[in-house]
């Protein structure tokens, strides 16, 4: 079956290094450039939006699947991280896409992880999610350049969703000098709000209709700022407002887009940056926003 740019609807699942590998030296033979969608599953409508901007730049796209332990802290939810290989398969049979990476751990990681190479982002990878998920943006750095280095693409594609990850990612191509353009896509969102997300999957009945309050008080935040509020007094306010309703909140801040530096007089690219808990489920959000002179 073909679709209506020509390609096969049904992509090319390959579980191996070395698979990935053939198929992609085929495709560059002919001269077709590659997108690709790291992701580890469970897909929603914020994957598909990156599936769809990959096809608008190239030719082929690569999607991965892969649930990454070395990005999951050992008290975090690497063994109950949601597998849906069947349903993430047939919404990637209608999305336009080439091929499917989905190796097992050892394909990966045949040694000991902890013996492995990493690549560390400094500073960056300090901050905020680092340093309330020690060796997560490491984790993450190593496994993106790994599956870089399989599948060589010419273009890849990362959420806002997770914008301190977008920029960590943005300054390993930058650092390491590799030929790669990374795209980012805008935060997709549940009707009422909230960032679509695999974890909210974790969220009981209520906590599912409480966690609106964040997007909620971020666009509240940002309206203010803009409005000529104190920020650090409209933040305290957004803060409280989410303890009171029985957030955990780890942190919300204002910050600069651009190395999520703390802003300083004149910057004018800015983003608010939040993450809670709700029970056991961590959920993180951000806006971006320009101050108008
Ligand atoms: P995962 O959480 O599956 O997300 C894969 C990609 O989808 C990321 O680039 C993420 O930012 C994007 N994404 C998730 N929710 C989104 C939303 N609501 N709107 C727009 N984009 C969204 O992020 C990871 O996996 C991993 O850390 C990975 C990069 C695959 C490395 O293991």
């Amino acid at each position: 079956m073909s679709s209506v740019n020509g390609k096969n609807s049904s992509p090319m699942l390959a579980r191996t290094i070395d698979e990935v590998r053939q198929q992609i030296s085929l495709w560059k033979q002919a001269g077709d450039k590659i997108a690709f969608v790291p992701t580890m599953g469970n897909l929603h409508t914020g994957h598909l939006s990156l599936i769809e901007a990959a096809n608008k730049s190239v030719s082929r796209v690569v999607v991965s699947i892969f649930v990454n332990p070395m990005q999951f802290g050992e008290n975090e939810d690497f063994d109950k991280y949601p597998r849906t290989f069947d349903a993430d398969m047939a919404v990637l049979e209608e999305s336009n896409v080439d091929m499917v990476f989905m190796p097992v751990v050892t394909e990966i990681y045949p040694a000991s992880i902890d013996s492995m190479t990493r690549v560390a982002v400094p500073q960056l990878s300090e901050m905020l999610e680092g340093e309330y998920r020690p060796g997560f943006f490491t984790g993450v750095a190593t496994v993106v350049n790994k599956l870089f280095n399989i599948v060589q693409p010419d273009v890849a594609v990362f959420g806002e969703k997770d914008y301190q990850q977008l920029l960590v990612i943005q300054q390993m191509v930058c650092d390491l000098t590799m030929p790669i353009e990374i795209q980012s896509v805008a935060t997709q969102r549940e009707a009422d709000g909230l960032a679509m997300s695999s974890r909210n999957a974790y969220l009981g009945a209520d906590d599912r209709i409480l966690a609106t309050a964040i997007h909620r008080s971020l666009k509240h935040l940002v309206e203010a700022i803009v409005a000529g509020e104190n920020p650090t007094f409209e933040v305290g306010h957004a803060c409280q407002e989410l303890d009171e309703k029985g957030f955990l909140v780890d942190y919300i801040v204002v910050r600069r887009q651009q190395d999520l530096a703390v802003p300083e007089q004149g910057d004018k690219s800015l983003i608010v940056l939040a993450a809670a808990r709700l029970g056991s489920v961590r959920l993180i959000d951000n806006l971006l926003f320009q101050l108008i002179d």
